[in-house]
């Protein structure tokens, strides 16, 4: 570390030596009472020489201008923060200013992915406590509070931890008395978990058209898919996007369907005022590590009703009776949540709020550094519905130019869905779909992380312009 610093008046030689002690490229320049009090990078170095300036010649002080510094003790994501597509190299300090350490982060070569769990003290200390209280299955205190926390945060009354989201809608199902002989209308733009779910149970799905300009599933291609067979529908909020809840509900009350949101992708998101996941019999969610708040595996029913909580508890836990254990009454599963999972959950809910607020800052960069290129199209806002950014998302006619940029970049990219009536596997069960196929065309997540480079971006697809 020590060679990599020289003194504010050495020699153009000294700083050559210093830049070449260590692999930061960087010579760090200390004033006479050892405090940092600037950089020179490589770069700064090559054009002292084009300058003029020689070897034997001493720096000056416009030769180390503005330069950005962490302190000692900063957090990884604030480190990464400082650094950019020309930033790559941060000093740390101590309090008194000495240089005690530095950081590189080289954007170029390192892999931007699409998505990272926000994960700190608080989880690693939960976890450490769930673990050291030996309660690590499915019993303890972390699973009580994250049930009754997250589902106090949606406004519902019961929360059932799951072992991950896509139980979470089978135990709904299941619990509803759905199976054998009925359909489930869910839509075509989707992760397949809520059509195997459905299949899974024994039930028929019904697969149905999305709505062009919100991409959730359409009220109207419900009603045209409804038969004497139909039990329930399964609205997704697709990417963070509320769907309309009250022409489904309407439907449901009319055709006396039950309603089960599938919520894994839109945590917090509301619709006239009131959470996703609140307005179904039942809801479930995800928390996959990808997802807006994780446990790494894990998922969650929530339902206002008493008595589908009671069958849905019984129902995770191998159907087995309450008052008389080891006595089943009906045939069940093990869908438990751990108290280690929940302990994660926990720490996650108290800043589900920041994370949210951090990920619509994320693609609000993303609109300033780009939009002037003309190429994307964003999700859309509505007024009366609060939608959140799980992933950023875009459509655009050159989609697949845009995807080989940022792959050739290692920047991560992930195309939308594609249809569940496209996959030989579903297609079976296809009723409509038109606006499904054409989103999955156009549709892309961008990486919704902190270390996004926007000007960086912004270079790599300015040659599409
Ligand atoms: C819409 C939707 N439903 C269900 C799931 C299933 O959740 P999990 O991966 O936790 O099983 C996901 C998660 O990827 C999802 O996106």
């Amino acid at each position: 570390m020590k060679d990599s610093t020289c003194l504010y008046n050495a020699s153009l030689r000294e700083v050559l030596e210093a830049i070449n002690a260590e692999p930061a490229g960087t010579a760090f320049i200390k004033d006479d009472d050892e405090k940092l009090c600037g950089i020179v990078t490589d770069g700064d170095f090559r054009r002292l020489l084009l300058k003029g300036k020689g070897l034997e010649d001493a720096l000056s002080k416009s030769d180390f201008g503005d330069y950005v510094v962490a302190n000692q003790g900063d957090r990884f994501e604030d480190l990464l923060k400082k650094t950019n597509f020309k930033i790559r190299t941060i000093p740390i300090i101590d309090d008194q200013g000495h240089l005690v350490d530095y950081f590189i982060y080289n954007h170029k070569t390192r892999f931007t992915p699409i998505a990272e769990p926000s994960l700190a003290n608080e989880e690693f200390n939960n976890l450490m406590d769930a673990y050291s209280s030996t309660w690590i299955s499915s019993r303890g205190k972390y699973i009580d509070q994250f049930e009754e926390g997250f589902s106090a945060y949606c406004g519902v009354k019961y929360g059932v931890a799951t072992s991950n989201g896509t139980v979470a809608i089978h135990l709904a199902l299941k619990a509803l008395d759905i199976g054998e002989g009925d359909e489930v209308i869910i839509p075509d733009l989707t992760f397949a978990a809520t059509i195997n779910a459905v299949i899974l149970a024994n039930a028929t799905p019904v697969i149905v058209d999305v709505n062009e300009e919100d991409w959730t599933i359409s009220p109207e291609e419900i009603k045209k898919a409804i038969t004497d067979k139909t039990k329930a529908i399964i609205p997704v909020h697709v990417y963070g996007q509320a769907c309309d809840m009250d022409a489904i509900m309407a439907i449901a009350k009319e055709h006396n369907l039950k309603v089960i949101e599938d919520s894994a992708e839109a945590h917090g998101a509301e619709y006239k005022g009131k959470k996703v996941g609140s307005f179904g019999d039942a809801s479930t969610f995800s928390f996959f590590a990808n997802k807006i708040i994780t446990t790494g595996e894990g998922g969650m029913v929530l339902t206002n009703s008493d008595q589908l909580n009671e069958r849905l508890r019984v129902l995770r836990d191998h159907g087995m009776n309450k008052e008389k254990r080891y006595w089943h009454d009906e045939v069940g599963f093990n869908y438990r949540m751990t108290n280690l999972q929940a302990a994660i959950g926990c720490a996650q809910l108290h800043k589900i709020e920041d994370i949210l607020s951090n990920h619509n800052k994320i693609e609000e960069d993303y609109k300033t550094a780009l939009d002037d290129l003309g190429l994307f199209k964003w999700q859309k806002t509505y007024s009366d519905r609060k939608k959140v950014v799980w992933l950023v998302c875009a459509l655009s006619e050159r989609r697949d130019e845009i995807a080989e940029l940022l792959i050739k970049n290692k920047i991560d990219y992930r195309p939308f869905f594609y249809p569940l009536s496209d996959m030989p596997v579903y297609s079976k069960y296809h009723f409509s779909s038109t606006n499904a196929k054409k989103l999955s065309k156009l549709g892309m997540n961008l990486p919704t992380v902190d270390q996004v480079d926007y000007q960086r971006i912004r270079d790599i697809l300015s040659e599409l312009k």
